[in-house]
């Protein structure tokens, strides 16, 4: 089964094409970064346009690549939400209608399964593919969350943060430190040439029992560092250290609590956060030495892109689901109250 994949949920435009039978075919992606920068932030009406404008070449480019037609495609899938409620509709109208055309079923994916799903979507040829059940963590700009997968589909919260999520929390702290916009990669960038231990920060409610998460109060405490600095670039190449070490320590040790309240011992990590190299370094370290494994996207699916969005399309539909023909769009939902992925049903 070919399916067309299509993410439109903030401010990238991504597209691609999964083949349940030769695994990936043709991936694009288009990033509006440049055109939210000059405001400091995506600005929805502007991203809305910007997806109209870049849609439809973008699914002739992947199509080309793969060396498909339209009429190849045997479904459809897009982001349905959570996310901008203008930028996806543009996606959900351009899928619908397209699934409609050609007469095939085409079905609305939870943006958070896609990235959930994403370290699934290529063979590792170290590690092999992670299988549920597993406990999955979800870092990115707008969500931090630690996940039971019990099966694909099943999904029990177990833990998420109070208030900023940890790639705002990235984003929030570059900003407050002069970096231009959006800040989370080039934070993590400088941290590779601070000194480690120069700045120490708290491990957010690592002190406690529980998983949820709060990174709000990190980023006053690099202010009044930052404040109390002569803001040369070698301190905010140390305080970025100090940040990403703490943010890094304190998903680690809620991972390490999430398996074993889970029972578990595969971690995957999902969410452009998951890009972080010294995050994926800690959380390899952890699981190893308990015994276990822990799996990643490549970098470039870590972040929002149209092939986890085909992939966990492909998925739903295989197994005979799908939507009816409504544009339909969810800008807040719980994935717990998803449908699960039951083969033969
Ligand atoms: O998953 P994503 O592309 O979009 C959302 O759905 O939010 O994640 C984007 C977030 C941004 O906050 C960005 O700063 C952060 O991921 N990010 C990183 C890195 N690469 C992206 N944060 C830390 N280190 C990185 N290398
Ligand atoms: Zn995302």
């Amino acid at each position: 089964m070919k399916v067309l994949g299509i993410e439109t949920s903030c401010d990238e435009t991504g597209v691609a094409v999964y083949d349940t039978q030769s695994g990936l075919r043709a991936h694009a992606l288009y990033s509006q970064i440049a055109l939210h920068a000059e405001y400091g932030g995506v600005v929805p009406e502007l991203a809305s346009r910007d997806h109209v404008r870049k849609l439809l070449p973008l699914v002739r480019e992947t199509l080309r690549e793969a060396g498909l037609r339209t009429s190849d495609l045997d479904g459809v899938a897009y982001t349905a939400g959570p996310g901008l409620v203008g930028a996806l509709l543009v996606g959900a109208g351009v899928a619908r209608s397209m699934a409609w055309a050609l007469d095939v079923p085409a079905i609305g994916v939870h943006h958070m399964e896609g990235h959930l799903l994403a370290p699934l979507l290529e063979d590792d040829p170290e590690r092999g593919r992670p299988e549920p059940p597993f406990v999955a963590l979800l870092v990115s700009g707008g969500h931090t969350q630690l996940v039971h997968v019990e099966a694909i589909g099943r999904y029990r919260l177990l833990g998420e943060t109070l208030d900023d999520a940890a790639g705002e929390a990235f984003d929030k702290t570059a900003k407050l430190m002069g970096l231009p916009y959006p800040g989370g990669p080039q934070l993590a960038a400088l941290a590779e040439q601070g000194r480690p231990g120069v700045f120490r920060f708290a491990r957010p409610m690592t002190d406690r029992p529980g998983l949820d998460f709060s990174f709000s109060g990190l980023k006053t405490q690099v202010l009044l560092a930052w404040q109390g600095s002569d803001r040369g670039d070698a301190v905010r190449a140390d305080i970025a250290r100090g940040f990403e070490d703490a943010v890094v320590d304190t998903l680690s040790i809620k991972c390490e609590r999430a398996l074993d309240a889970a029972g578990c011992d595969t971690l995957v990590v999902a969410g452009g956060v998951g890009a972080n190299k010294r995050l994926r370094a800690k959380l390899d370290e952890m699981t190893r030495k308990r015994g276990g494994r822990v799996s990643f996207p490549r970098p470039q699916f870590c972040t929002d892109n149209g092939a986890m969005i085909a992939y966990a399309g492909a998925l739903r539909l295989a197994a005979g689901q799908h939507g009816d023909l409504a544009v339909r769009v969810t800008p807040r939902w719980d994935m717990a109250t998803l449908e699960a992925v039951v083969h033969g049903s």
